[in-house]
């Protein structure tokens, strides 16, 4: 099996986790890192936010028995990484499933998805949202929610959505009554992703420079900069092509990446997986080596050797 997962505070990396412990293993795979690997981040101009120069694969071939994708829904549709992940790959697999994580309400990501697999020419066996301590800071007051999610709720969560997929259960893949709406969404989506790091966040005096919301960003967008005789800490720079995942507020152990318009200054990051553990969705995963459609195409059998 391989999981590929996006994450910005933790949530879909931790049921991802637990997918793979439920069905007894399975390839883990950043779609961030995928992504920078492939050659896409969320940078303009063919270049990563830390000045490294990328280039661009398509068609990449995800086969296995089972292949699924698990990620946060974003104004209930599927985030800007995910969705470019799902137009650079073919995915062949007798079962394939998603499962999105929300905190409130994400109904139309389920028509999302059944569009994008119609482009991409496959059909999700399984669709299963799973709520989760929403992390959504100028909407929600993430004090309640940590209160309101115990460790042992969030597991209990992830645990049912993992044993669906273990059992290789199908299902939720129909058309949604909110169906209609989903255009709507979309517009609304990505008109908020446009400027979402300009607008919404605002780094103060208390930052000490340690660098780690650039470490936890997954699309590259922060780099640090300046530092000064006076001072020698250098700051966040946002680069303008901003994922939306929160990562950077939360794991912010000054708490110094304030937040437009949020209901409190508390923060939330999975407990399971922890700042530290975000990190992990940058590492290099190797996945530049997976195959494209033409290449296997054109990869020779054994069948097609000379005998010996
Ligand atoms: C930009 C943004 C938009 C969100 N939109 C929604 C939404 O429309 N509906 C919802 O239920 N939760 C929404 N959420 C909450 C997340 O989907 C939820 O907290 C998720 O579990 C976070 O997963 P993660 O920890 O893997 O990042 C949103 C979060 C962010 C950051
Ligand atoms: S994580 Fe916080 S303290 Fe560290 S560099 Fe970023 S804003 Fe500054
Ligand atoms: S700048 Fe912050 S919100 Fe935007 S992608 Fe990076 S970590 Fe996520």
């Amino acid at each position: 099996m391989k999981v590929f997962y996006f994450t910005g505070t933790g949530n879909s990396l931790f049921l991802a986790e637990r997918i793979c412990e439920a069905a007894g293993g399975g390839d883990l795979v950043s779609i961030a890192a995928f992504l920078r690997e492939c050659g896409e981040t969320g940078q303009k101009d063919g270049e990563s936010g830390d000045g490294k120069a990328i280039g661009w694969r398509k068609d990449v071939l995800i086969e296995d028995e089972a292949v699924g994708i698990v990620f946060p829904v974003y104004w209930v549709s599927v985030p800007a990484p995910v969705v470019k992940f799902l137009r650079q790959i073919r995915i062949e697999s007798p079962y394939i499933f998603a499962v999105p994580t929300f905190g409130g309400f994400g109904l139309p990501v389920h028509d999302h998805l059944r569009e994008l697999a119609r482009e991409q020419k496959f059909h999700f066996s399984l669709i299963a949202g799973c709520k989760m301590p929403d992390n959504f800071v100028p909407w929600y007051d993430l004090g309640k929610q940590n209160r309101r999610f115990p460790q042992g709720k969030i597991a209990a969560r992830a645990d049912r959505a993992a044993e669906l997929v273990a059992a290789r259960h199908v299902g939720g893949t129909g058309a949604t009554i909110l169906r209609p709406l989903l255009p709507l969404a979309k517009r609304y989506s990505t008109k908020n992703a446009s400027d979402f790091d300009t607008r919404y966040f605002r780094v103060e005096a208390a930052c000490t420079g340690c660098g780690l919301c650039a470490m936890a960003c997954p699309a590259g967008n922060i780099r640090m900069e300046g530092g000064s005789a006076s001072d020698s800490r250098s700051r966040p720079a946002f680069c303008g092509m901003c994922w939306c995942c929160l990562a950077c507020t939360n794991v912010c152990p000054q708490n110094a990446i304030r937040c437009e318009g949020e209901k409190s200054k508390a923060r939330y990051v999975n407990p399971f997986v922890g700042a530290q553990g975000l990190l992990a969705q940058k590492a290099p995963h190797g996945v530049a080596a997976f195959e494209t459609v033409e290449a296997h195409r054109t990869t020779p059998t054994t069948e097609s050797l000379p005998c010996a």
